[in-house]
């Protein structure tokens, strides 16, 4: 979400005339789009905006600017203001098309400019994207999230949830398809919720379906889903629609019924399972992807070796896994039992492990197959290998030529890694 919010950004300062650098030396203009949904990348904004007092006591002109999820704490917000006195704009999340003003007014009175509004309101539509790849979109279908999954700080910093109208991501899509984009990945904190607050009754499964109609796409992606909101419908449209790809990502966070239940997340542990088995009946051959957390407070070693042994019956192809960070302002930072740090480390070495150990193995089941592979680029350490995803997101590699970039080809998996598979062109 903030990557694409970033996109919306650099739209808006090309349209003021910026251009863009690498390197801080050459900027007029530095801004920090900021997450806050763990601590340790607000340690980092901290750290590396700190370092910049050298840069912007050297060259007085330079406007410092920080947006997005952190300053948007309420809390967060008047110690950025002391910490970082050398920063001249602060805005949220909710007033990114105000950019062009706030920086017009920074020029005009060379003071600081602080800007965070409480609510998003409607969505504001029309305004300009700058994207690096040529091929594959992000698309904002709607904004927010109504859950309060008591770890979670999203929807204190983003707002209520607030859908786009079908009309305007479809114009979106349809403009982003007219320029060569073929995959379109579309977000939202809980797409599955999609529509409940539009008048019409469009829900996701129906967006999915329009989507699908769109000519010259050709992949669609979409995340997160809440495993709750999960309908049979859209999981008969995952199964049904040709350009939906064999891939969902369905963060389930704990194994433990008593971790889920204090985590407010509305469902149990066999309801989960249930939804696995049902969407893997509509899409043979999916993979599943997720999030899970480790030390959640009053989380016991039962309840840790409940999350292990979900991981092993579902067999995720990947996962992302976290260390449970206290956010200000949620519930379960309040909470009694807070885990301590050398058991939440030696937890998630012990999930990661298992993890790795089952995306190899699911992993070497393709090792034979053909895939259809979206070249995204030349690999990293060796620029004759290419890389890219097959429908189901796991990375390929595998020898060809750089014109291939942005193409969709044939491939034959050779071998597998942990994170990758080997192949060849067919
Ligand atoms: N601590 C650790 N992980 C968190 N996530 C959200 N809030 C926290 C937190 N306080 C994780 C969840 C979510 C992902 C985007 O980040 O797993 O699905
Ligand atoms: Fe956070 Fe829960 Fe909303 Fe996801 S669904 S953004 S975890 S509150």
């Amino acid at each position: 979400m903030n990557e694409r919010d970033t996109e919306t950004i650099r739209g808006l300062l090309r349209q003021e005339g910026y251009s863009f650098t690498d390197s801080p030396e050459d900027a007029d203009l530095i801004l920090y789009n900021t997450c806050c949904v763990r601590e340790n990348p607000e340690r980092k904004v901290y750290g590396q905006v700190g370092q910049l007092q050298e840069l912007k006591a050297k060259k007085p002109g330079l406007i410092i600017g920080i947006c997005g999820c952190m300053p948007q704490q309420e809390e967060e917000l008047p110690v950025m203001l002391e910490r970082l006195p050398h920063v001249d704009l602060f805005f949220g999340t909710h007033n990114i098309h105000r950019l062009p003003e706030l920086l017009h007014r920074i020029n005009a009175t060379g003071e600081r400019v602080v800007e965070i509004l409480d609510d998003g309101g409607e969505p504001v539509e029309g305004l300009p994207a700058l994207r690096d790849n040529d091929f594959k979109a992000f698309v904002t279908i709607m904004h927010g999230c109504n859950n309060f999954c008591s770890y979670c700080i999203v929807p204190y910093v983003r707002g209520r949830e607030r859908s786009r109208t079908p009309e305007a991501i479809l114009d979106e899509i349809r403009n982003l398809a007219d320029a060569g984009v073929k995959e379109v990945t579309l977000l939202g904190q809980n797409v599955n919720s999609y529509g409940k607050d539009l008048q019409s009754d469009t829900d996701f499964a129906d967006l999915l379906e329009m989507v699908n109609e769109v000519p010259g796409i050709q992949r669609i992606r979409f995340t997160t889903s809440h495993p709750k909101d999960i309908s049979d419908k859209l999981i008969q449209q995952l199964g049904s629609l040709d350009k939906v790809c064999e891939h969902l990502h369905l963060p389930v966070q704990a194994g433990s019924n008593n971790v889920l239940r204090r985590m407010n997340r509305k469902y149990t542990r066999e309801y989960y399972l249930e939804i696995v088995e049902k969407v893997r009946q509509a899409v043979p051959g999916i993979s599943l992807t997720t999030d899970i957390m480790v030390g959640f407070p009053g989380e016991s070693d039962a309840d840790f070796a409940d999350t292990l042994s979900l991981v092993e019956e579902v067999g995720f192809d990947s996962a992302f896994t976290f260390i449970y960070s206290l956010r200000k302002g949620t519930p379960a930072t309040e909470m009694a039992d807070q885990v301590p740090e050398e058991v939440k480390k030696e937890r998630i070495y012990q999930l990661i492990d298992l993890q790795n150990k089952i995306s190899l193995k699911r992993n070497q089941a393709l090792v034979g197959s053909e895939v259809e592979v979206l070249v995204e680029g030349a690999s990293k350490s060796d620029s004759h290998m290419l890389t890219g995803k097959t429908r189901t997101a796991k990375t390929v590699l595998f020898p060809g030529s750089q014109d291939l970039i942005g193409e969709l080809v044939k491939v034959k998996i050779v071998e597998a890694q942990t994170w990758s598979l080997v192949g060849e062109l067919i």
